[in-house]
């Protein structure tokens, strides 16, 4: 069988790297990739964005089943247009990406189905929302509503940093149209985590748990980026509170779905703040998170392609799903300056010593080829992961793993693990 992944990121090279490793696939396309996943698929060149030419590849080639890595294509439709010509691909339709897309939608949809939120409200107007936020006062969140690839919300620690922003979202439209709504939500605090679920619309298959460090310096501090790295599981999830969340998030999310006519195939990403020992909902994502990604995939001890084939064919109960006993922890390099302006190009030594580690493997985000050589190209440049018995195990590897690649203006966290090993 021969698959398409859409996207060229970390997550979508730990998507190939599974998707390889089942005997059914034959050959794995990746558009367009980067240069880690030239090693072991075929990239193609051709934007994620655009559907005709990706759908007519697929068509030319033959492709059994298309995975959409990232969310822009699929706010945009482009699963509605693979189902239009019977085309198998994992991932929502539009309406269900719009959970995403749309986090007003998103938040309306959570109160409609009585899924437990931080207290919000939505507004056009500047003024308004300006005159609501001094009522409420700090801290204060402030969300711009469409996608702003990981930069469109604010935690505000004043009243003027919230005015500050929805000035920079509603009045210079920062984000373009992303921006046209904004959400002023009430401040949650507590620990963070991921739990992710695949759903056909009809069965639910929970997937491991995770946690993301958001921020670019240890100990959570600075500001926010696409991820700095992730382990799973989740120790702050406890199987209690996981079957806590089965049932008063997920169980209302489904209900919710079919209510609102939604027939959704795919990943389901619940983002959790634990407050106050409860489950509370940040936010949907409509795919797999990145770097969540990394970790989860290296624990899954069963078949990705069949997974996400019975997803698409809507045949999720014929599926079972088995996670190795261990411990995967990812940390991320990034590139001098990042989430700021950063430099690219720059050479990246030491990949060859790492490549037939057991329990390491180095997933290309930002990378690309110059001159034969890997060269950074993107802020998140590549997750380190690695397995171990226990936490401990997995982040000394993890880090062991990292002394062996260099390149110029190298950063990344210390304490990836560390909040597990707390626990
Ligand atoms: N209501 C809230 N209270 C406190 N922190 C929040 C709240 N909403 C979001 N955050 C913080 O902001 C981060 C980004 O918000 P999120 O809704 O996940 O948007 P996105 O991932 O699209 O940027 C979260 O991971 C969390 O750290
Ligand atoms: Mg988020």
């Amino acid at each position: 069988m021969k698959v398409l992944v859409i996207g060229g990121g970390g997550r979508e090279h730990a998507l190939v790297w599974k998707l390889k490793q089942s005997p059914k696939v034959t050959k794995v396309y990746c558009a367009p990739g980067n240069a880690g996943i030239s090693e072991i698929a075929e990239c193609v060149d051709i934007k994620g964005d655009d559907a005709d030419a990706l759908l007519d590849f697929v068509k030319y080639n033959w492709i059994d089943l298309t995975v959409v890595g990232p969310e822009v294509p699929l706010t945009t439709g482009i699963v509605d247009s693979f189902i239009k010509e019977d085309r198998v691909i994992f991932g929502p339709v539009a309406a269900g990406a719009q959970l995403e897309g749309s986090k007003v939608f998103s938040k309306d949809f959570m109160l409609r189905y009585g899924i437990p939120t931080a207290e919000y409200k939505t507004f056009s107007s500047y003024l308004q929302a300006a005159e609501y936020v001094r009522l409420k006062g700090a801290p204060i969140v402030i969300k711009a509503d469409g996608l702003a690839a990981g930069k469109g919300v604010i935690v505000a620690k004043t009243v003027e940093e919230a005015t500050d922003a929805l000035s920079l979202i509603m009045k210079d439209k920062a984000f373009g149209d992303a921006g046209k709504k904004v959400l002023v939500e009430q401040c949650l605090v507590g620990e963070e985590a991921s739990f992710m679920f695949l759903t056909d619309g009809k069965t639910v298959v929970p997937l491991a748990t995770s946690q993301d460090h958001k921020q670019i310096f240890d100990g959570d501090k600075g500001p926010n980026t696409g991820g700095m790295g992730a382990y799973s599981p989740a120790p702050v999830l406890t199987e209690e509170l996981n079957e806590e969340i089965m049932e008063d998030v997920v169980g209302p999310i489904m209900k919710g779905l079919k209510r609102e006519g939604i027939n959704y195939r795919g990943v389901i990403y619940v983002g959790i703040m634990m407050c106050k020992g409860k489950p509370y909902v940040l936010e949907f994502n409509v795919r797999f998170g990145d770097p969540e990604a990394q970790p989860i995939l290296s624990r899954l001890d069963s078949d990705l392609f069949e997974l996400l084939k019975a997803t698409a064919e809507g045949r999720l109960n014929e599926v079972e799903v088995k996670w190795k006993d261990e411990v995967a922890i990812c940390v991320v390099l990034s590139s001098k300056g990042y989430p700021g302006e950063y430099e690219k190009g720059k050479k990246i030594k030491g990949l060859d010593s790492l490549k037939d580690k057991k329990d390491v493997v180095v997933f290309h985000a930002g990378t690309g080829l110059k001159d034969g050589d890997v060269v950074t190209s993107g802020g998140r440049v590549l997750g380190v992961t690695a397995l171990g018995k226990d936490i401990r195990t997995a982040q000394d590897n993890a880090y062991k793993a990292i002394k062996e690649i260099d390149f110029e203006g190298m950063y990344y966290r210390k304490d990836i693990g560390d909040k597990a090993i707390k626990k």
